[in-house]
Protein backbone atom coordinates (compact mmCIF):
# COMPACT_ATOMS: atom_id res chain seq x y z
CA UNK A 1 0.00 0.00 0.00
CA UNK A 2 1.06 3.38 -1.11
CA UNK A 3 2.52 5.76 2.10
CA UNK A 4 1.53 9.22 1.63
CA UNK A 5 2.95 12.24 4.21
CA UNK A 6 0.86 15.29 4.66
CA UNK A 7 2.15 17.95 7.05
CA UNK A 8 -0.88 19.50 7.67
CA UNK A 9 -4.89 18.52 8.13
CA UNK A 10 -6.21 20.31 4.73
CA UNK A 11 -10.04 20.21 5.46
CA UNK A 12 -12.24 17.32 5.36
CA UNK A 13 -13.26 17.08 1.96
CA UNK A 14 -9.55 17.33 0.92
CA UNK A 15 -8.67 14.65 3.51
CA UNK A 16 -11.97 12.70 2.04
CA UNK A 17 -10.69 12.77 -1.47
CA UNK A 18 -7.37 11.50 -0.24
CA UNK A 19 -8.73 8.34 1.93
CA UNK A 20 -10.75 7.49 -0.57
CA UNK A 21 -7.78 5.55 -2.17
CA UNK A 22 -5.87 2.67 -0.84
CA UNK A 23 -2.99 4.17 0.93
CA UNK A 24 -1.05 4.50 4.04
CA UNK A 25 -1.49 8.01 5.18
CA UNK A 26 0.65 9.48 7.75
CA UNK A 27 -0.65 12.95 9.02
CA UNK A 28 0.85 15.32 11.36
CA UNK A 29 -1.68 15.25 13.69
CA UNK A 30 -1.36 18.84 15.49
CA UNK A 31 -3.26 22.31 13.97
CA UNK A 32 0.29 23.86 13.26
CA UNK A 33 3.26 23.97 10.98
CA UNK A 34 4.66 20.46 11.28
CA UNK A 35 8.05 19.88 13.27
CA UNK A 36 10.61 19.56 10.70
CA UNK A 37 12.14 15.70 12.62
CA UNK A 38 8.38 14.53 12.58
CA UNK A 39 8.67 14.96 8.57
CA UNK A 40 11.76 13.48 8.52
CA UNK A 41 11.01 10.61 10.93
CA UNK A 42 8.27 10.15 8.68
CA UNK A 43 9.45 10.11 5.16
CA UNK A 44 11.06 6.96 5.30
CA UNK A 45 9.34 5.16 2.11
CA UNK A 46 6.76 7.22 0.91
CA UNK A 47 5.21 7.77 -2.47
CA UNK A 48 3.59 11.39 -2.29
CA UNK A 49 4.06 14.32 -0.26
CA UNK A 50 1.74 17.18 0.78
CA UNK A 51 3.75 20.10 2.08
CA UNK A 52 2.19 23.33 2.85
CA UNK A 53 4.73 26.65 2.20
CA UNK A 54 6.36 25.95 5.74
CA UNK A 55 7.89 23.06 5.04
CA UNK A 56 11.06 22.94 3.19
CA UNK A 57 11.42 19.96 0.59
CA UNK A 58 15.26 19.84 0.29
CA UNK A 59 17.88 16.88 -0.13
CA UNK A 60 17.40 16.19 3.64
CA UNK A 61 13.71 15.63 3.47
CA UNK A 62 14.21 14.02 -0.43
CA UNK A 63 16.69 11.41 0.92
CA UNK A 64 14.56 10.03 3.97
CA UNK A 65 12.17 9.81 1.35
CA UNK A 66 14.44 8.02 -0.37
CA UNK A 67 13.21 6.30 -4.02
CA UNK A 68 9.94 5.42 -3.50
CA UNK A 69 9.20 9.03 -3.77
CA UNK A 70 6.95 9.82 -6.90
CA UNK A 71 5.68 13.37 -6.40
CA UNK A 72 5.65 16.17 -3.98
CA UNK A 73 2.27 18.15 -3.57
CA UNK A 74 2.54 22.05 -2.22
CA UNK A 75 -0.60 23.95 -1.55
CA UNK A 76 1.16 27.34 -3.01
CA UNK A 77 1.58 28.82 -5.93
CA UNK A 78 5.00 29.66 -4.56
CA UNK A 79 7.69 27.19 -4.40
CA UNK A 80 10.65 28.86 -2.51
CA UNK A 81 10.17 26.23 0.21
CA UNK A 82 11.22 23.53 -2.78
CA UNK A 83 14.41 22.34 -3.85
CA UNK A 84 13.37 22.48 -7.47
CA UNK A 85 16.70 21.35 -8.92
CA UNK A 86 16.72 18.12 -6.21
CA UNK A 87 13.39 16.67 -7.84
CA UNK A 88 14.08 17.31 -11.02
CA UNK A 89 17.13 15.03 -10.63
CA UNK A 90 15.34 12.80 -9.21
CA UNK A 91 12.59 12.69 -11.46
CA UNK A 92 10.33 13.81 -8.73
CA UNK A 93 6.76 15.73 -9.67
CA UNK A 94 5.69 18.89 -8.35
CA UNK A 95 2.25 19.59 -8.32
CA UNK A 96 1.32 23.32 -6.89
CA UNK A 97 -1.97 25.32 -6.98
CA UNK A 98 -1.85 28.42 -9.40
CA UNK A 99 -4.88 30.34 -10.79
CA UNK A 100 -7.08 29.26 -7.84
CA UNK A 101 -5.63 31.83 -6.28
CA UNK A 102 -5.20 34.53 -8.33
CA UNK A 103 -8.31 36.39 -7.80
CA UNK A 104 -7.89 36.29 -3.94
CA UNK A 105 -4.27 37.72 -4.34
CA UNK A 106 -4.71 39.97 -6.67
CA UNK A 107 -7.44 41.31 -4.12
CA UNK A 108 -5.23 41.69 -1.32
CA UNK A 109 -2.69 43.20 -3.42
CA UNK A 110 -5.22 46.19 -4.22
CA UNK A 111 -6.11 46.18 -0.69
CA UNK A 112 -2.59 46.88 0.37
CA UNK A 113 -1.98 49.11 -1.88
CA UNK A 114 -5.15 51.40 -1.13
CA UNK A 115 -4.42 50.49 2.81
CA UNK A 116 -0.63 51.79 2.27
CA UNK A 117 -1.88 55.21 0.20
CA UNK A 118 -4.93 55.84 2.61
CA UNK A 119 -2.90 55.83 5.58
CA UNK A 120 -5.83 53.33 6.44
CA UNK A 121 -4.22 51.23 9.61
CA UNK A 122 -3.50 54.08 10.88
CA UNK A 123 -6.55 55.31 10.85
CA UNK A 124 -7.77 52.69 12.25
CA UNK A 125 -5.73 52.96 14.73
CA UNK A 126 -6.69 56.32 15.70
CA UNK A 127 -10.51 55.33 16.41
CA UNK A 128 -9.53 51.80 18.23
CA UNK A 129 -7.73 53.96 20.45
CA UNK A 130 -10.41 56.76 20.84
CA UNK A 131 -8.57 58.93 19.25
CA UNK A 132 -11.54 60.31 16.75
CA UNK A 133 -12.87 63.11 19.04
CA UNK A 134 -9.40 64.47 19.21
CA UNK A 135 -8.31 64.29 15.60
CA UNK A 136 -11.52 65.33 13.77
CA UNK A 137 -12.21 66.05 10.46
CA UNK A 138 -8.94 67.86 9.07
CA UNK A 139 -8.49 69.66 5.55
CA UNK A 140 -5.33 67.48 5.69
CA UNK A 141 -5.83 65.00 7.82
CA UNK A 142 -4.98 61.15 6.73
CA UNK A 143 -3.96 62.02 3.59
CA UNK A 144 -2.15 60.03 1.05
CA UNK A 145 -1.04 59.71 -2.66
CA UNK A 146 -4.65 58.28 -4.40
CA UNK A 147 -4.04 55.61 -6.29
CA UNK A 148 -4.93 56.66 -9.79
CA UNK A 149 -4.53 59.85 -11.37
CA UNK A 150 -6.63 61.77 -9.20
CA UNK A 151 -8.63 65.46 -10.25
CA UNK A 152 -5.25 67.23 -11.28
CA UNK A 153 -2.96 64.63 -13.12
CA UNK A 154 -3.40 63.35 -16.43
CA UNK A 155 -1.20 60.12 -15.99
CA UNK A 156 -0.93 57.52 -13.52
CA UNK A 157 1.64 54.21 -13.47
CA UNK A 158 1.26 50.98 -12.18
CA UNK A 159 4.59 48.83 -12.27
CA UNK A 160 4.83 45.14 -11.68
CA UNK A 161 8.27 43.36 -11.02
CA UNK A 162 7.03 39.74 -12.31
CA UNK A 163 3.80 39.45 -15.32
CA UNK A 164 2.20 36.41 -14.49
CA UNK A 165 -1.29 35.67 -13.81
CA UNK A 166 -1.54 37.52 -10.49
CA UNK A 167 0.12 40.95 -11.98
CA UNK A 168 -2.14 40.47 -14.88
CA UNK A 169 -5.08 39.90 -12.93
CA UNK A 170 -3.86 43.02 -10.35
CA UNK A 171 -3.62 44.99 -13.32
CA UNK A 172 -7.12 44.52 -14.48
CA UNK A 173 -8.72 45.60 -11.23
CA UNK A 174 -6.90 49.03 -11.58
CA UNK A 175 -7.97 49.81 -15.02
CA UNK A 176 -11.02 51.38 -13.30
CA UNK A 177 -8.85 53.41 -11.19
CA UNK A 178 -7.44 55.04 -14.40
CA UNK A 179 -4.01 53.83 -14.71
CA UNK A 180 -2.76 55.11 -17.96
CA UNK A 181 0.73 52.87 -18.06
CA UNK A 182 1.85 49.92 -16.87
CA UNK A 183 5.29 48.55 -17.16
CA UNK A 184 6.54 45.55 -16.02
CA UNK A 185 10.01 43.66 -15.84
CA UNK A 186 10.44 39.87 -14.97
CA UNK A 187 12.80 37.21 -14.94
CA UNK A 188 12.22 36.07 -18.43
CA UNK A 189 10.11 32.90 -17.67
CA UNK A 190 7.97 32.88 -20.71
CA UNK A 191 9.10 36.70 -22.02
CA UNK A 192 5.79 38.35 -23.35
CA UNK A 193 5.65 40.09 -27.03
CA UNK A 194 5.28 43.36 -27.35
CA UNK A 195 2.38 42.13 -29.69
CA UNK A 196 0.76 40.18 -26.58
CA UNK A 197 0.80 43.51 -24.54
CA UNK A 198 -0.63 45.70 -27.19
CA UNK A 199 -3.30 43.09 -27.37
CA UNK A 200 -3.71 43.14 -22.95
CA UNK A 201 -4.22 47.24 -23.49
CA UNK A 202 -6.73 46.74 -26.26
CA UNK A 203 -8.63 44.06 -25.21
CA UNK A 204 -9.38 46.44 -21.73
CA UNK A 205 -9.33 50.05 -23.47
CA UNK A 206 -13.24 50.28 -22.74
CA UNK A 207 -12.71 49.73 -19.46
CA UNK A 208 -10.58 52.55 -18.52
CA UNK A 209 -7.88 54.76 -19.87
CA UNK A 210 -4.86 52.40 -20.48
CA UNK A 211 -2.79 53.22 -23.36
CA UNK A 212 0.26 51.25 -22.98
CA UNK A 213 1.93 48.14 -21.82
CA UNK A 214 5.59 47.67 -21.71
CA UNK A 215 8.80 45.61 -20.86
CA UNK A 216 10.99 48.10 -18.56
CA UNK A 217 14.13 47.59 -16.87
CA UNK A 218 14.46 47.40 -12.60
CA UNK A 219 16.01 50.95 -12.86
CA UNK A 220 13.26 52.05 -15.15
CA UNK A 221 10.58 50.50 -12.86
CA UNK A 222 11.61 52.03 -9.69
CA UNK A 223 11.14 55.46 -11.38
CA UNK A 224 8.70 55.65 -13.72
CA UNK A 225 5.98 53.66 -11.18
CA UNK A 226 3.55 55.21 -8.85
CA UNK A 227 2.80 51.89 -7.55
CA UNK A 228 4.88 49.04 -7.62
CA UNK A 229 3.45 45.44 -7.17
CA UNK A 230 6.31 42.35 -6.42
CA UNK A 231 4.65 39.52 -8.12
CA UNK A 232 7.88 37.18 -8.72
CA UNK A 233 9.02 33.98 -7.67
CA UNK A 234 11.10 33.73 -4.09
CA UNK A 235 14.49 32.01 -4.52
CA UNK A 236 18.22 32.88 -4.45
CA UNK A 237 18.34 34.68 -8.54
CA UNK A 238 15.73 37.23 -6.68
CA UNK A 239 16.84 37.71 -3.16
CA UNK A 240 16.60 41.14 -2.09
CA UNK A 241 15.89 42.40 -5.92
CA UNK A 242 14.53 45.48 -4.20
CA UNK A 243 17.29 47.09 -2.02
CA UNK A 244 18.67 50.55 -1.86
CA UNK A 245 19.34 51.25 -5.11
CA UNK A 246 15.92 50.41 -6.19
CA UNK A 247 14.11 52.52 -3.31
CA UNK A 248 16.67 55.55 -3.96
CA UNK A 249 15.13 55.57 -7.88
CA UNK A 250 11.61 55.70 -6.60
CA UNK A 251 9.33 58.42 -6.65
CA UNK A 252 8.94 60.00 -3.07
CA UNK A 253 5.24 59.55 -3.85
CA UNK A 254 5.29 55.84 -5.00
CA UNK A 255 3.82 53.03 -3.05
CA UNK A 256 5.58 49.74 -2.11
CA UNK A 257 3.32 46.25 -2.50
CA UNK A 258 4.58 42.66 -1.87
CA UNK A 259 1.82 39.99 -2.48
CA UNK A 260 4.60 37.94 -3.32
CA UNK A 261 7.48 36.67 -0.99
CA UNK A 262 9.49 38.01 1.56
CA UNK A 263 12.80 37.12 0.14
CA UNK A 264 12.03 39.86 -2.86
CA UNK A 265 13.31 42.74 -0.44
CA UNK A 266 15.61 43.72 1.73
CA UNK A 267 13.57 44.84 4.66
CA UNK A 268 16.00 46.82 6.77
CA UNK A 269 16.87 48.76 3.57
CA UNK A 270 12.77 49.23 3.16
CA UNK A 271 12.29 50.59 6.58
CA UNK A 272 15.25 52.77 5.86
CA UNK A 273 13.60 54.22 3.09
CA UNK A 274 10.92 54.53 4.34
CA UNK A 275 11.91 56.73 6.64
CA UNK A 276 14.07 58.82 4.51
CA UNK A 277 11.23 59.83 2.54
CA UNK A 278 12.34 57.83 -0.61
CA UNK A 279 8.90 56.66 -1.07
CA UNK A 280 5.29 57.17 0.27
CA UNK A 281 4.72 53.80 1.76
CA UNK A 282 4.72 49.83 1.85
CA UNK A 283 1.50 47.24 1.50
CA UNK A 284 3.43 44.12 2.72
CA UNK A 285 1.70 40.85 2.65
CA UNK A 286 4.53 38.90 2.96
CA UNK A 287 8.01 39.90 4.99
CA UNK A 288 11.51 37.49 4.73
CA UNK A 289 11.73 35.59 7.79
CA UNK A 290 7.72 35.27 8.67
CA UNK A 291 6.31 34.11 10.26
CA UNK A 292 8.72 35.22 12.92
CA UNK A 293 8.17 38.99 12.67
CA UNK A 294 7.50 40.96 15.99
CA UNK A 295 6.76 44.07 17.02
CA UNK A 296 10.50 44.63 17.29
CA UNK A 297 10.59 44.27 13.38
CA UNK A 298 12.07 47.82 11.65
CA UNK A 299 8.79 46.87 9.31
CA UNK A 300 6.08 46.94 12.13
CA UNK A 301 7.86 49.61 13.80
CA UNK A 302 7.57 51.63 10.44
CA UNK A 303 4.35 54.13 10.16
CA UNK A 304 4.90 53.43 6.74
CA UNK A 305 4.84 50.38 6.23
CA UNK A 306 1.22 48.34 6.37
CA UNK A 307 1.82 44.76 7.24
CA UNK A 308 -0.44 41.54 7.00
CA UNK A 309 -0.01 37.91 8.35
CA UNK A 310 0.43 36.55 4.49
CA UNK A 311 -3.09 36.24 3.86
CA UNK A 312 -3.34 37.13 -0.09
CA UNK A 313 -5.14 33.44 -0.65
CA UNK A 314 -6.98 33.32 2.20
CA UNK A 315 -10.48 33.42 1.23
CA UNK A 316 -12.71 30.75 2.08
CA UNK A 317 -13.17 29.36 -1.31
CA UNK A 318 -9.72 30.01 -2.69
CA UNK A 319 -8.33 27.93 0.48
CA UNK A 320 -10.70 25.41 -0.34
CA UNK A 321 -9.65 25.24 -3.44
CA UNK A 322 -6.22 24.81 -3.01
CA UNK A 323 -6.62 22.07 -1.02
CA UNK A 324 -8.71 19.91 -2.96
CA UNK A 325 -5.99 20.90 -5.83
CA UNK A 326 -3.26 19.89 -3.59
CA UNK A 327 -5.24 16.67 -2.82
CA UNK A 328 -5.70 15.73 -5.72
CA UNK A 329 -2.23 16.25 -7.12
CA UNK A 330 -0.78 14.26 -4.44
CA UNK A 331 -3.50 11.27 -5.30
CA UNK A 332 -2.42 11.50 -9.37
CA UNK A 333 1.16 11.47 -8.70
CA UNK A 334 1.45 8.28 -6.36
CA UNK A 335 -1.03 6.99 -8.58
CA UNK A 336 1.18 7.83 -11.54
CA UNK A 337 -1.64 9.69 -13.50
CA UNK A 338 -0.46 13.19 -14.94
CA UNK A 339 -1.02 15.46 -12.43
CA UNK A 340 -4.17 18.21 -12.83
CA UNK A 341 -1.31 20.98 -12.11
CA UNK A 342 2.34 19.55 -12.44
CA UNK A 343 4.85 22.64 -12.40
CA UNK A 344 6.86 22.34 -14.76
CA UNK A 345 10.72 22.36 -14.20
CA UNK A 346 13.24 23.55 -16.35
C1 LIG B 1 1.10 31.82 -1.13
O1 LIG B 1 1.89 32.63 -0.80
C2 LIG B 1 1.26 30.78 -2.09
O2 LIG B 1 2.37 30.60 -2.59
O3 LIG B 1 0.29 30.09 -2.36
C1 LIG C 1 2.38 34.84 -10.97
O1 LIG C 1 2.15 35.95 -10.80
C2 LIG C 1 1.70 33.57 -11.03
O2 LIG C 1 0.50 33.46 -10.84
O3 LIG C 1 2.44 32.60 -11.30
Amino acid sequence: MPKVLISRHLGADAMALIAENTFQIVIWPEDRTADRAWLLENASGCQGILVTLNDKVDEELLSKAGPSLKAVSTMSVGYEHVRIQELASRSIKLGYTPDVLTDAVADVAIMLALMAARNAAYGLSIVQSGGWPNVGWAPFGFCGPQLGPGPTTKSFTAGFLGFGRISQATLRRLIPFGVTHAVYTDSGRGRRTEDEDTAFVEQYAAFGQLKQLKWVSLDELAAESDVVFLLAPGGESTRHIISTPFLQKMKKTAILVNPGRGTLVDSDALADALDKGWLYAAGLDVIEGEPNVTTEHPLVKSPRATVLPHIGSATTETRAAMADLAARNLVAGVLGEPLPVEYMMH
